[in-house]
């Protein structure tokens, strides 16, 4: 997981033309004209230190990065205007490349993609971590010929990995929760191998509480991962489960925009495990979140992916975001992944409380499952300057 180049390894870097690949696919809104903004800045932020580490060093800086999913061609919702904007904002003007991902070479990882990237610059460097599971051209291309080194925030990323995933100190716990269960089964099994317990929550518990027996109502429950989830009951290592929910009673409706009539929305119930009959859950409920509070609370280690429930309807989020202040108040080592666990994180003014806010989510569960990313590895094996 370690052992690529970084900036020190790069040498002197005044008068180089140096390439940065960001990852800038930041959560994005329409605004009043219709246009894009930008609704969390975070990675933007985040490769700050890496590009001022460069000019700062008489660099010139020439930044990409995909945004959205074009699927190889131009989009007007995804060029990168107001990413650039607020960039400048921070760091002054960079020169910018177009959207990688309009160009059908970027995902196809095109080696003529890759050398019109590459044409007139000297140095490459990685700084989008959050996009290194990827074998495109942007992130494992121009490493095949320029000298290339991770950027801070790739860097920092990889280093608080490892961290968690070679020297945990014990007990090592993961928080794992989020819709589906489909998503996360890979990553309970490879997180099975490495932690002393598993907390989950979300809608993806209530395949494990099905599979355990339990009535699971309207909730949601993937038929198809019940054996898998018994054959993780059955393995270890301790996975707790809630012990109580806050589900919808029948006839009412999730809301996530939060803008319903009372009379649409319909009642809120806090329940036992089994959920009876066109009941939906939709929460941990009070006594989980003790629960699951008291376990956090006696580890050393953390790592957290994943809400405890519906938490965009503001009915539902209170077993989230016990959870992110359980995780901020212990003193564990603790890692957030995940964007639906770092905006709660988030929401709750808590992320300088944790130890490390991942900016990727597909990146650092292919990281934890696999061990290494293509984007690393690509660093690894580049010319030396
Ligand atoms: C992300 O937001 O997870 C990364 O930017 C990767 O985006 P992708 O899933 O569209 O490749």
């Amino acid at each position: 997981m370690e052992g690529f180049p970084v900036l020190e390894d790069l040498g002197d870097v005044s008068g180089k033309k140096v390439l940065l690949r960001a990852d800038f696919n930041c959560p994005i809104a329409e605004g009043p004209d219709g246009k894009t903004v930008i609704t969390d800045d975070y990675r933007i932020v985040s490769t700050v230190p890496t590009i001022k580490w460069l000019l700062d060093r008489g660099a010139s800086v020439t930044v990409m990065s995909h945004f959205g999913r074009p699927k190889g061609k131009h989009d007007d919702r995804y060029v990168l205007d107001p990413v650039e904007k607020r960039l400048a904002e921070l760091v002054g003007p960079v020169t910018f490349l177009e959207n990688v991902r309009f160009n059908p070479g970027e995902e196809a990882n095109d080696d003529a993609f890759v050398k019109e990237l590459i044409y007139g610059q000297d140095l490459y460097v990685n700084d989008a971590f959050a996009v290194s599971h990827r074998s495109h051209a942007s992130v494992v291309g121009p490493p095949k010929y320029l000298p290339s080194a991770a950027g801070r925030q790739l860097e920092k990323e990889a280093r608080m990995m490892s961290k968690l995933l070679n020297e945990p100190e014990r007990p090592f716990i993961a928080i794992v929760g989020g819709a589906k269960i489909a998503d996360k089964l890979s990553l309970l099994k490879s997180l099975a191998r490495k932690v002393d317990a598993i907390v989950v929550g979300g809608g993806m518990s209530y395949t494990f509480q099905k599979a355990l027996g339990h009535t699971t109502g309207d909730s949601i429950v993937d038929e198809s991962k019940t054996e898998a989830c018994s054959e993780l009951l059955a393995a270890g290592p301790r996975i707790l489960l809630p012990i109580d929910l806050i589900a919808l009673k029948p006839g009412g409706k999730l809301d996530f925009s939060n803008n319903l009539s009372a009379e649409e929305k319909g009642e809120t119930e806090t329940i036992g495990v089994d959920v009876p009959d066109g009941f939906e859950a939709a929460d941990i409920g009070p006594k989980t979140r003790e629960y699951f509070a008291r376990e956090i609370m006696s580890a050393k280690t953390i790592l957290w992916n994943g809400p405890m429930g519906a938490f965009e309807d503001e009915r539902f989020a209170g077993g989230t975001i016990a959870v992110a202040q359980a995780v901020a108040g212990c003193s564990a080592f603790s890692v957030v992944g995940g964007g639906d666990s770092v905006r709660a994180l988030n929401d709750a003014g808590l992320e300088d409380k944790v130890s490390h806010v991942s900016t990727g989510g597909g990146a650092s569960l292919e990281l934890i499952e696999k061990g290494d990313l293509p984007g690393l590895i690509a660093l690894r094996n580049a010319p030396k300057k």
